[in-house]
């Protein structure tokens, strides 16, 4: 039997659980991935780094008791109606299932809970169904007595990177006005940030911490992004026709000009904290460069955003 520290990590075959699940993995916790189909390719890649495998589901809460027994430190994130029908998440499964699981942590006498909720959680009702679930699920948490960290990430530069936003026409469509910033966080990073957040629970319990590892522009994105493909890239809002005919794209657009979907992470501090964080040039380099390529070759007929 292994004497290293041990965490649940949650959401493991995916974004934020998987660079998570890594980032504990090389400071030599003993991970337990939870997740849903063992034989999968994923799973698989993740029982190769040595990382054992709790099946399991968040539609079957003994399933991730038993997946959390005599672990340390628990990493929660749930899959959310944002993500549009990938999961076919509903906002009250989403605060159903971050509930659950904080009571289930508090239950089991788990030393740390750190949950992963949104930058724009905590900053009033916003109107978004998955960031309104997580500021619910962020006070229930509060509320329990038990030793917790939430992070509040901004958006994750790999959602740059989906199809539809023009790359493959020379353009990029986004959020932002042109002169409007933005902050942004590489996937790694969130596991960099929140390993190093459970491997020194003390020092971290009752915080809430926004984080984010760039801030750009429109002009910004269209500047860093001409650099990396090495061909010229015009960067343009949504159209407001869009933003009119799409409400979750305008709402959001609405949410990136009051601010809150913007991001307000101190970016300098979090560096000094956590050392070096990627900035959006850096990650489109090394591990942002395949989506980019794969970006800039889809085929023309993916849906026009603007
Ligand atoms: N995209 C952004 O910019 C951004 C920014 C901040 C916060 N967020 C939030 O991040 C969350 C998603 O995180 P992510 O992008 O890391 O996730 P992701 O890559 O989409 O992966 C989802 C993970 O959840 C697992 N899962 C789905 N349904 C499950 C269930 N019923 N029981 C157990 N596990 C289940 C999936 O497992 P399988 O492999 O089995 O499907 C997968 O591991 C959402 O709440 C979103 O709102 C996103």
């Amino acid at each position: 039997m292994s004497d290293a520290r041990s965490a649940l990590v949650l959401g493991a075959t995916g974004q934020q659980g998987g660079a998570v699940a890594r980032a504990l993995n090389t400071k030599g916790w003993a991970v337990r991935a939870l997740v849903r189909d063992p034989q999968g390719d994923k799973a698989k890649a993740l029982a190769a780094q040595s990382i054992e495998l709790r099946q399991g589901d968040l539609g079957d809460p003994s399933s991730i008791q038993a997946a959390m027994s005599g672990v340390d430190a628990v990493f929660s994130v749930q899959p959310s109606s944002g993500q549009g029908s990938a999961y076919g998440v509903s906002d009250e499964q989403e605060v159903l299932w971050g509930t659950m699981v904080a009571d289930l942590a508090k239950a089991s006498g788990v030393g740390h809970l750190v949950y992963s909720s949104v930058g724009a959680a905590g900053k009033g009702v916003t109107g978004m169904g998955h960031f309104d679930s997580k500021t619910e699920i962020e006070e229930y948490i509060r509320r329990l007595d038990i030793c917790y960290t939430i992070v509040r990430p901004s958006s994750f530069m790999e959602m740059l990177m989906l199809p539809g936003m023009g790359l493959n026409q020379g353009e990029f469509n986004f959020l932002m006005r042109p002169d409007q910033a933005m902050q942004v966080i590489a996937v790694d990073d969130i596991g960099k940030i929140v390993a190093a957040i459970v491997d020194a629970p003390a020092a971290h319990a009752g915080r809430t911490l926004e984080i984010a590892g760039d801030e750009v522009t429109g002009l910004d994105l269209q500047d860093v992004l001409s650099g990396a493909a090495e061909r010229p890239i015009t960067y343009h809002r949504f159209h407001e026709r869009l933003l009119t005919e799409n409400r979750f794209l305008g709402r959001l657009a609405e949410l990136v000009d009051d601010g809150r979907c913007a991001g307000s992470a101190d970016i300098k501090a979090l560096r000094q904290e956590f050392g070096d964080l990627m900035a959006l040039d850096t990650w489109l380099e090394g591990p942002g460069r395949p989506l980019l390529q794969h970006a800039l070759q889809a085929p023309v007929t993916a849906v026009a955003l603007r």
